[in-house]
This record gives C-alpha cells, structure tokens and sequence, in this order.
C-alpha cells in the first residue's frame, strides 16, 4: 500500500496516546524499578536488563547499547519499519483519527477504525447505564447481593464498574437507540441486543442480571458478563464473540491486574469472575479470570507479558473432577509447561472451595500461605497420579509406573526429566532406598524410546509424529534399526574423519546391515573403497543407473541442517546407532540359545546344558550393556 502523508496533528495525538510502557511491554517483558521499567534490551544480547522505560519521559533508553527514542522510533527499529507504517499502525490500535493529506486515503482508513472505535464508544455508555441502574432500581436487589452475598465494598463495585441489567425487554435498548441515538445495527454488534424472531425490532440480551464489565488491557469495555440473580439458567450470560470480544484471547480483570503481576512477578489465573473480584478486593491483584474456558496459549502469553520469571498459578476448582478439570484448564498450555516455557504451579483450595469462598472465612495471608505452598505442575500431577494408590499392590504400582513413564516422556529438558526421574523413582522405592538405582534403570529404559534422537529433530508436530510410529517398542523395533543404520550411513558418507572407526566397529562386532537396501550401499561404499575427495558424487554418477536401489538410499547423499547439527554430535551417534545395529543380532542369538537350553534336559545332557544357559545369559548381559550404551548416548543427544 502507498503510505499517505501523515497530517502533523495525528502524529502528536499518536505520541500523547501510544503509552510507551505499552509499546514496549507488547515485545520486553518489563518490571517496575524506582519510577521506571526495566527489562532485557530487544536491541542487544545481554543478561541482566539495561533497558529502560520511563513513563514520565515516554522514552526508553539501554545502558548497554545506548539504543534510545520514544515509542515510534522502538516500534520502527525493532521491526525495520517505516515511520509511516509504524505511525499508522499505532493510529489503527489506538483510535486516533487518521488525516493525511490525501483525503481519500484518510476514508478509507477512517472507515477501518471508525467501527471499533464507535463500538467502544456504545459499550461504555451501556456499561454505565448498568452502573447507574444498579443503584437506581427499584428493590436495590442487586446491590444488597453484592453488599450482602459477596461481602463486597462500594470501593470495589466501583473498581470493576459492576452494575445492573433491568429486568424489562428492551430498556437498554431504548437507552442507546432512542435516548443516545445509537445506530440499532452497531448496538446489535456490541452484542447488547438481539432481533426479535417474530415481528419487527430488536430485545436486550442482558435482563434482569447483574452485569460484569469485561475489558481489553488498556481498560475499555468490550464485553460483559451477567450473573443471574435467581436460579436462571444459564448462570452466567456473556456477550456473544464480537469484533471486540473474543473470549479465548481476553483474561477478566488483567487491565486491573497487569500492574501486580509485573511487581510480584507471577500471576495467579482463577476460574470465575467473583473469584478474581474477591482477590482484587482482598489486595491481591495480580489474579486474572479465565472466563470459565480451557486456558489457551494466546491468554497465557498475554499474561507472560508481564512476568519475568513466567509464573503462573492456577487456581481452578479442584473437586468437580478432581485431575479432569484442570488437566482441561490446563488446556493447550500443557505443552509450553513441558517445555518450560511457563512455570506452572497448581493451588487446590481445599474443601474444593473456590478463591472467592475461601476469602469469607479465611484471611488474605492464609490465601498467600496456599499461593507459597502450591506445588509445581509436574508435581502436582505426581501427586494426582499416586493419590488413593497401594503401591505395594502390584496392579496399582504397575498402573501408576505406566501412568508416570507417559509424564515423564513428554518433560522436554533433559535436566528437568533426569530430576523426575529420581524423584518418581524415589517415590516407586517406598523408601527402600537401596532400590532406588534399579526404579531409575527402569524408568529410564521405559522413557527411552520416545526421546531417542535418531530421528531427524524437525519440528515438534513433526517429531511427535515419527514417534508414534517409529519407537513402539524398545526391542526388535525395525524402525529404530532402520533410522539407526541410515544415520550411520549418511554419517559414513559426510563425515570422513568417522569411516575408519565405523569400518573398524562393524567388523569387530561383526555386524551386517540388515535392511537390503543399506546393504547394498554399504557393499558399494566397501568397493569403491571410499577414499576420493569427492567420495558422494562419484559415487552418485556412478551408480545412476541403478535407479531402483539408488532411490532408496539416495536421500543419504543430502545433508540438510538438522542432520548436520545431528552430526555434529558424530561420536555419540555412531556409539548410539551401532549398539542399535548390534541389539539385533544379540537378541536374535539371546533368543536362539534360550530355546535351545529349554528344549535341553539337564540330566540328560548336563554339559549342553549348562553351556546353553552360559550363552543366553552372556547374551543377556551383553545386550544390558548395549541398553546402558543407548541410555548413555541417548542422554547425551538431547
Ligand atoms: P462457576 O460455575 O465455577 O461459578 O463458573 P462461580 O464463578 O463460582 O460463580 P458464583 O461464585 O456462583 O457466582 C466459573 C466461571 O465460568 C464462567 C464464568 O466466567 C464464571 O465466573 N461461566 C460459568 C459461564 O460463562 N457461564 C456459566 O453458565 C457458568
Ligand atoms: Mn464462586
């Protein structure tokens, strides 16, 4: 798009409106010292935060790389943008009316941001008719339910705007429409008011309930919630999904709440509105509400925004379905958990009381006792997974070591994992300490397959994919065999320095390639000796013409930049692949002698016998020793 020229009155409405703390905040995660921000500098690697933000001053400025400017010159250098787009970007975001000095262009642009900004506009004005209506109507009923039910200060009601939906058909309506002249299409975009389906015009949404304004972050009206005052079904009315409002991007009350979580570093995410309402009200205010849906990623980033350290704790009611209903809060955000992304703590009140009912007999401090003892995510569901469990029963101790093998295969960082594992191990000891390296062997065996890297590392949908199919069972899995010979193979082929050794170990362990179409290259690798300079591409023109088995093997001849990070932890990786290579043969002769020395009668032929039993077990003690070289390198990779 042709950028038009700004008029100089809407760059300064810009700069008055565009907060800087804002700005910034989208992009650094800041936290309040003395009377500015600071954070990590986007404009230079650093450690520990020069980077400034002065509110006062609507500028910021590094220490360190002594970057500096106000909100525009932040937004353009940090995405190489013109001052233009930046400037109408920041237009578009902030409702500034847009002159330029061509007026067809300003139209256009008019048009995009007059219809949020006019929405904004009729929210507000409902919201404060709900809030006068509140204390106007007639048996005060609302109010005395907010004074009396929910122990709630008029300091409080005002805080969060809260008000009251009269109970006739079309009072709101008749407010905006006739009274304030609001076009009857836009009120029906705000989501106040609906058509009639019989007849002509239009009724209110929210009737009779008393009304709960949410807002975006910079604290305008977009939506509301109504409570019902009766038994009503549903409990809670929202607004309808609007070109404002979408519930699974919004977080109730973090408008409130944005300016605790940066200075406690954490946030505290509750289910209902009321709950998020009493903390606020108890002086805890870095609580947000999640509206009652599964956590998603994009609310989570939201409130990550403002934490340095990312904490997050969850206090969603424990007892509907104990586990169920806050693995389902947990929502999408399970995975950034794994990766550590977010540290997640998980607060179950007890007696499955919810934050707001709790704070009627309990004390802000006994709140803040619950927040400081609430454990870790991972903990927590350890917890969740040995509760009402007889490990000493082998059905539950078999169920439970399933169930903690699948957890712990999804934790991403090695350290992480490594940790859980002593500590379930522990756990799965029952305190005979001497069996706690015999829990850590089995656990570690257990977890390995899925998070072997012989796999290509791509993407982790696509990692997730592979895994399923490829590491099903940790014996004679023939896809492991086939990517462990591949890698060997392609290692072979692009790391000269590792032939020798690759050679060297095949024949002292006397290992074949088992999949024929590695064999065949291997057998033409052998012969064409392999000691040109330009080894791959001799050895591609050279056997173009066997086109069928070339195809099979010919992606071996490619390196791209997963498979030269893989490489570039080659010794490892060949210790890793081979001990693969060689598990197969092992538990194919394991195999053998076992049932030769079964098919043995021991009186008959004692001798046999006994030599029988000293193979398979010389077997078994070998392919031990190949599942520690696999364990071993396996950590190493990841
Ligand atoms: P709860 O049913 O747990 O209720 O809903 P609550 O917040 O404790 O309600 P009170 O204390 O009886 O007033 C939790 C949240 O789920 C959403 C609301 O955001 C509510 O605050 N919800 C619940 C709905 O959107 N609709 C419903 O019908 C119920
Ligand atoms: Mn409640």
């Amino acid at each position: 798009m042709q950028i038009p020229r700004l008029h100089p009155d809407t760059i300064e409405e810009i700069k008055q409106r565009a907060d800087i703390v804002d700005v910034v905040s989208e992009h650094v995660v800041l936290r309040k010292r003395g009377k500015d921000f600071v954070g990590l500098c986007p404009f230079h690697d650093e450690k520990s935060p020069s980077f400034t933000v002065s509110q006062t001053k609507q500028m910021y400025y590094c220490f360190g790389c002594q970057a500096g400017g106000n909100a525009i010159k932040f937004l353009m250098d940090l995405g190489k943008h013109s001052f233009a787009e930046v400037v109408l970007d920041l237009a578009r975001r902030y409702q500034v009316p847009v002159q330029t000095l061509a007026p067809e262009q300003r139209q256009e642009l008019q048009r995009q941001i007059s219809l949020r900004e006019q929405l904004y506009e009729v929210l507000a004005s409902a919201g404060q008719f709900y809030q006068h209506a509140l204390r106007q109507s007639q048996e005060k009923k609302a109010y005395q339910y907010l004074q009396s039910d929910r122990q709630l200060k008029e300091e409080t009601i005002q805080q969060f705007g809260l008000g009251y939906a009269p109970a006739g058909w079309e009072t709101l309506h008749r407010y905006l429409v006739e009274d304030k002249h609001y076009p009857v299409q836009l009120v029906e975009k705000a989501g106040l008011i609906k058509p009639r389906k019989e007849g002509s015009g239009y009724y209110d949404v929210f009737r009779d309930r008393l009304m709960i304004p949410i807002r975006d972050i910079q604290g305008r009206v977009i939506a509301f919630g109504g409570r019902t005052l009766s038994d009503e079904q549903p409990k809670y009315l929202n607004s309808p999904e609007t070109e404002l409002f979408s519930k699974g991007k919004t977080l109730f009350a973090l408008d409130q709440a944005k300016g605790g979580i940066s200075q406690l570093d954490g946030a505290i995410v509750v289910e209902g509105y009321f709950d998020a309402i009493a903390l606020h009200a108890a002086g805890i205010t870095n609580a947000v509400a999640s509206l009652g849906t599964a956590l998603s990623i994009e609310q989570v980033r939201l409130i990550l925004r403002y934490t340095e350290s990312k904490q997050l704790i969850l206090n969603f009611d424990a007892d509907k379905a104990g586990n169920i209903a806050a693995e389902r809060a947990i929502g999408e955000i399970a995975e950034l958990a794994y990766k550590g992304e977010v540290q997640l703590k998980i607060l179950n009140i007890p007696d499955g009381k919810d934050a707001d009912e709790y704070l009627y007999t309990h004390t802000p401090e006994d709140y803040g006792q619950l927040l400081a003892n609430a454990p870790l995510w991972l903990d927590w569901q350890i917890q969740q997974i040995i509760a009402d469990r007889d490990l000493k029963q082998a059905t539950d101790f078999q169920q439970v070591t399933q169930q903690i093998v699948k957890l712990l295969k999804n934790i991403a960082n090695s350290d992480t994992r490594n940790y859980y594992v002593s500590h379930c191990a522990e756990i799965l000891s029952l305190g005979d300490t001497r069996l706690i390296p015999l829990r850590v062997e089995n656990l570690l065996t257990q977890i390995a397959p899925s998070t072997t890297a012989y796999s290509t590392p791509l993407t982790s949908k696509k990692k997730a994919d592979s895994r399923k199919i490829t590491y099903s069972s940790v014996t004679g899995d023939r896809s492991l065999l086939e990517l462990a010979e591949a890698l060997l193979l392609r290692i072979y082929l692009h790391c000269p320095e590792q032939r020798q050794t690759i050679v060297d170990t095949l024949e002292e362990r006397d290992l074949e390639f088992s999949l024929s179409h590695h064999r065949f290259l291997w057998q033409k690798i052998l012969e064409s000796g392999g000691e040109q300079v330009d080894f791959v591409s001799s050895l591609q023109d050279r056997y173009l013409e066997l086109s069928e088995e070339i195809e099979l093997v010919s992606h071996l001849f490619h390196v791209n930049e997963t498979s030269k990070k893989e490489m570039l932890r080659t010794p490892q990786v060949v210790q890793a692949a081979i001990a693969c290579m060689e598990r197969v043969l092992r538990e194919k002769r394991y195999r053998h002698f076992l049932e030769l020395w079964q098919q043995t009668d021991s009186e008959a032929e004692p001798e046999k016998w006994q030599s029988y039993y000293q193979s398979f077990y010389n077997e078994k003690l070998r392919l031990q020793e190949l599942d520690r070289q696999r364990q071993f390198s396996i950590t190493d990779l990841l």
